[in-house]
């Protein structure tokens, strides 16, 4: 039997290259968005995450016509994987980027709880660091970037993120279920390398991301890796591959952006300012798309 995925959000920028890949990986995938995504093998609903009703039911009922010839009824999701979500700050007013993110967060994690779902997989975001989306300069804490950092952003995004990983940690603690927040990094399509020249020779442009970024392709071997690996209970992992995007050296960088911002190591000279350790470490990651192979530096 194949797994079931109850994906949100499938249709965007991510989702429509995590899905191919749960896909390649033998996952059935059903897609909950406000638009399809039109994937062989997916099933879509249209369905509003705001709405706690429609999440339960969407959680609770076929996904297709062809589900009725079995007569063995609904069967159940194995793991849900949300990024449904306003994904930036500017597109709609602060208030209803917050209300979208936490709200929709809030419901997709207790329908599948409540609904016996022992998997979810949400999507946080590198702007839970602060620096993405603040006003004027801000220094980090210290760097690299890591999972134990005090995340302090100023925007509506980047703290509707942060309530999302209380969510999270509160129906985790509650239920016993394993919930894992990928803070994602700036999330590069294969056609975006053609934007990287650009960007290494205007380092200044990527601050906001840390010079971070994560090839779509490779968060889909994240979340697959997220759905396989169980009994972590709650988990925030950084979502990134494994370098920085720049011609410098990762100290050279740090000294000249952020200068007098503690190191907690002695960086790597390629090593990103948003570390992947930990899903290196934990989840055995081990990124197949380096830059470098589609960008001449
Ligand atoms: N793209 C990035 O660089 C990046 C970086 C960090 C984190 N993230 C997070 O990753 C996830 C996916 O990002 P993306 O770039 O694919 O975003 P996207 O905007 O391209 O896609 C988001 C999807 O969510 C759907 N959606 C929005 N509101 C909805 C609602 N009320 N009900 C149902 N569906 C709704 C949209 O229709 C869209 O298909 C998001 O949670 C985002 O915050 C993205």
């Amino acid at each position: 039997m194949k797994k079931r995925i109850l994906f949100t959000g499938g249709a965007g920028k991510a989702g429509r290259h995590v899905i191919p890949w749960l896909i390649d990986k033998g996952y059935q995938v059903h897609n909950i968005d406000l638009t399809p995504l039109d994937v062989p093998g997916v099933t879509n609903l249209s369905a509003d995450i705001t709405d706690s009703g429609q999440m339960f039911n969407a959680l609770s009922m076929h996904t297709d016509f062809a589900e009725l010839e079995h007569g063995r009824g609904v069967q159940p999701f194995d793991a849900v994987v949300h990024f449904a979500a306003l994904a930036r700050i500017l597109i709609k007013p602060d208030n209803e980027t917050f209300r979208v993110n936490a709200i929709g967060t809030y419901n997709v994690i207790e329908a599948a709880v409540k609904l016996g779902i022992k998997k979810v997989i949400i999507a946080s975001s590198e702007t839970t660091y602060g620096i993405c989306f603040a006003e004027g300069d801000k220094q980090p804490h210290y760097l690299p970037f890591d999972e134990e950092y005090d995340v302090d952003p100023m925007d509506s995004y980047g703290l509707s993120k942060v309530v999302n990983e209380k969510t999270a940690r509160a129906f985790a603690a509650r239920t016993g279920a394993d919930i894992y927040a990928l803070r994602i990094g700036n999330v590069i399509e294969p056609h975006e390398y053609e934007n990287f020249p650009g960007y290494l020779d205007h380092p200044e442009t990527r601050l906001r991301n840390a010079w971070s970024y994560i090839d779509a392709r490779d968060l889909g071997q994240i979340v697959h890796r997220c759905i396989e690996k169980n009994g972590l209970g709650f988990q925030v992992f950084n979502a990134v591959n494994d370098t920085i995007t720049t011609r410098e050296t990762a100290t050279e960088i740090a000294s000249r952006f952020f200068p007098g911002v503690p190191l907690k190591h002695e960086l790597k000279p390629r090593e990103a300012l948003i570390s992947n350790q930990k899903i290196r470490d934990v989840l055995g990651f081990e990124e197949e798309h380096d830059w470098r192979k589609y960008v001449d530096a």
